[in-house]
């Protein structure tokens, strides 16, 4: 799949970027080897040609133990040099880092979803009990902040804070279920244009879809392709892996709205980071119902677009984020694949809108 990586590649590119933006600056330092800056580099232009991300399925070589070799390189080297390390490279690094580490679990699960023998990446965990809220929360709007509070590290897309008005609207406490999703299906969810975004009833017709990625249906029976395994649809348990298309199509049958990125922040920044993330070891939705973050990233209304005031960081590090800021739409809340610690109020994801091997769920809002 073009958009996903080897897991081996993941662990090349993540220690190349220390290598890249930390080391390449230490006097004394020798890189690993001469190619991996051609193999290792995603997407840094003026750093210069890489390998394409649809080739990296390509990369027999160097082996898992060569990769695990210039990884223990680059930790030593920085190491050794661990109380001068730039401090804000190294956030950046580490986060990255997170990023890596989420996104390694997204490409696993496609990859073993397209293998015949259906391997499960790990035994099954037992679903927690759920009591479903089905709750609007009410906000005033006005004058409101968003943005980075400067509490810890952020990137530099999350800057500056900056001022944006909010009419009243209301933010479902719940994330849409399977359930509500099947119930779109059934009321022909698919088959009706006039639900649709004119691009993504493109992509409805471009690649047939007819329900979320990784369902399947075994005599009229849903099946959903987890990274624990083939199981049986629980209606009860967030619906994930829709497009940012199939989110508003919903919600538009649904007679609501995906929330603005701003409003989930607004919402957000009075709540605690709580809910169901990579540490639960479910590696699937299916924690509280009301918790605003975890579970499944929400597609937000919002395109991605630069705040206020934005300045990417100096350097060819300012291309790790302000470049994609053209036709992906805002994810908020993090994922049952995101480390607890790398999500706040104030993070911003983003994918293109027919993105759908991401854990991207729906929650709605509405007008008040
Ligand atoms: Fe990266």
């Amino acid at each position: 799949m073009p958009d996903a990586s080897p897991a081996k590649w993941h662990l090349g590119h993540t220690t190349w970027f220390f290598e890249q933006f930390v080391l390449a600056k230490e006097s004394g330092y020798r890189p690993f080897h001469p190619q991996f800056e051609y193999i290792f580099n995603s997407y840094y232009e003026t750093i210069g040609p890489r390998m394409p991300r649809a080739e990296r399925g390509l990369l027999s070589r160097p082996s898992v133990d060569e990769v695990r070799t210039y990884r223990r390189h680059v930790d030593e080297a920085l190491l050794s040099r661990w109380s001068r390390l730039p401090a804000e490279t190294m956030a950046l690094g580490i986060a990255h880092e997170e990023q890596h580490q989420e996104l390694l679990l997204t490409d696993i699960k496609h990859a073993l979803s397209r293998n015949p023998l259906r391997p499960a990446y790990r035994a099954p965990i037992a679903g927690a009990p759920r009591e479903r809220s089905h709750r609007w929360l009410p906000f005033p709007g006005g004058l409101v902040e968003i943005g980075d509070a400067a509490t810890g590290f952020s990137f530099d897309h999350e800057r500056p804070r900056h001022r944006v008005f909010l009419e009243p609207f209301r933010l479902a406490e719940w994330l849409v279920s399977s359930g509500d999703f099947l119930a779109f299906m059934t009321d022909g969810g698919y088959e009706r244009p006039e639900l649709w975004l004119s691009d993504g009833w493109s992509a409805v017709e471009r690649h047939n879809w007819s329900a979320p990625l990784y369902w399947e249906s075994h005599d009229g029976t849903f099946f959903l392709f987890t990274l624990a395994g083939l199981r049986e649809l629980d209606p009860a348990e967030p619906v994930c892996h829709v497009s940012y298309y199939e989110a508003d199509a919903y919600a538009r049958w649904a007679q609501a709205r995906l929330p603005s990125e701003a409003e989930w922040e607004h919402a957000a920044a009075r709540t605690r980071v709580d809910g169901n993330f990579v540490e639960s070891g479910r590696l699937h939705p299916g924690g509280p119902s009301a918790a605003l973050y975890g579970d499944c990233w929400q597609w937000t209304r919002s395109a991605y677009q630069p705040y206020p005031g934005f300045r990417p960081s100096p350097g060819a590090v300012g291309e790790y984020n302000g470049k994609f800021m053209c036709n992906q739409q805002v994810l908020r809340g993090g994922s049952c694949v995101s480390p607890a610690r790398h999500l706040r109020a104030s993070y911003r994801n983003f994918f293109p809108p027919a993105t759908r091997w991401q854990f991207s769920g729906i929650r709605l809002a509405r007008d008040a």
